[in-house]
């Protein structure tokens, strides 16, 4: 007898579209243009639409926010740093969500979850002042409990968990380190579900990767961009996002 599959309630993909700003910004002008990634993002079946507006504004700019929202009408999400300027943008804007992640100059990405445990005092005003004006706000943190439970504390009623370490392990080979992070990853989404938190994941996720993160069942939201981009040099936007989609999918329906 086949063991019966467990079947997931469906994951929602948020199409993060920074990288398009990249390559745009590599020639200072206006293509390719986000906006019309993320109209054809929305069309392939992405669930949202995140974007980092970074202090520097390295890829996205602030026009690019309003233009975003006029290509599409899904939710948007606002990577942001906890700055007093962020949250002005944030705050006039008025993303359906927004996602504090913490921001250094020389970072090549975002390295590493935002340490709110740490800096709490710091993040907490954050959380409230969007969360007063009606912003689903997230946390992106490490994978632990005590990142979660100061989450809790804060009343945050999202974390996004950070999957950097566990895709370094995968391509490392570290069969060791792959199991101890997604133990950790799993720990935490237990953990954050049963206090009434929303579980996202997110951060280096590829096709060979996002399946184990989307079959952990308290995950309910992907954000997902680089290696979207990347494949979409070669097959398309349209189809990296449906393979993208494709694999979440199978991952819920317990498909091998
Ligand atoms: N989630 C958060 C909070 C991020 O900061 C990023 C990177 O901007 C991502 C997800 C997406 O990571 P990647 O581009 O590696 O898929």
């Amino acid at each position: 007898m086949t063991p019966s599959r467990v079947r997931l309630p469906r994951a929602r993909l948020g199409v993060n579209i920074d990288h398009v700003a990249t390559i745009r910004n590599a020639r200072g002008g206006e293509h390719p243009q986000p906006a019309r990634a993320a109209a054809i993002a929305a069309a392939a079946g992405a669930d949202g639409i995140t974007l980092h507006l970074r202090e520097d504004r390295r890829h996205i700019r602030d026009g690019d926010l309003a233009a975003v929202r006029a290509a599409t009408n899904l939710p948007i999400n606002l990577e942001m740093a906890c700055t007093d300027e962020m949250l002005a943008n944030a705050l006039s804007f008025g993303p359906h969500a927004a996602c504090l992640v913490p921001e250094r100059r020389e970072e090549r990405t975002t390295e590493g979850g935002l340490d709110v445990a740490r800096l709490h005092n710091q993040v907490a005003p954050f959380v409230k002042k969007l969360g007063d004006a009606n912003i689903r706000v997230s946390l992106f943190i490490e994978p632990n409990r005590e990142q979660v439970a100061t989450a809790e504390a804060m009343g945050a009623p999202v974390v996004e968990l950070h999957t950097g370490k566990y895709v370094e392990f995968v391509f490392a080979g570290d069969e060791v380190g792959v199991a101890a992070e997604l133990k950790r990853l799993k720990d935490a989404a237990e953990f954050g579900d049963a206090r009434g938190i929303e579980i996202h994941a997110g951060h280096g996720l590829t096709y060979d990767t996002v399946r184990p993160i989307a079959a952990i069942p308290q995950v309910r939201e992907l954000n997902i961009g680089h290696f979207i981009m990347g494949e979409a040099l070669f097959v398309g936007l349209d189809a990296a996002v449906r393979q993208m989609r494709k694999e979440i999918d199978a991952a819920r329906e317990g498909t091998p």
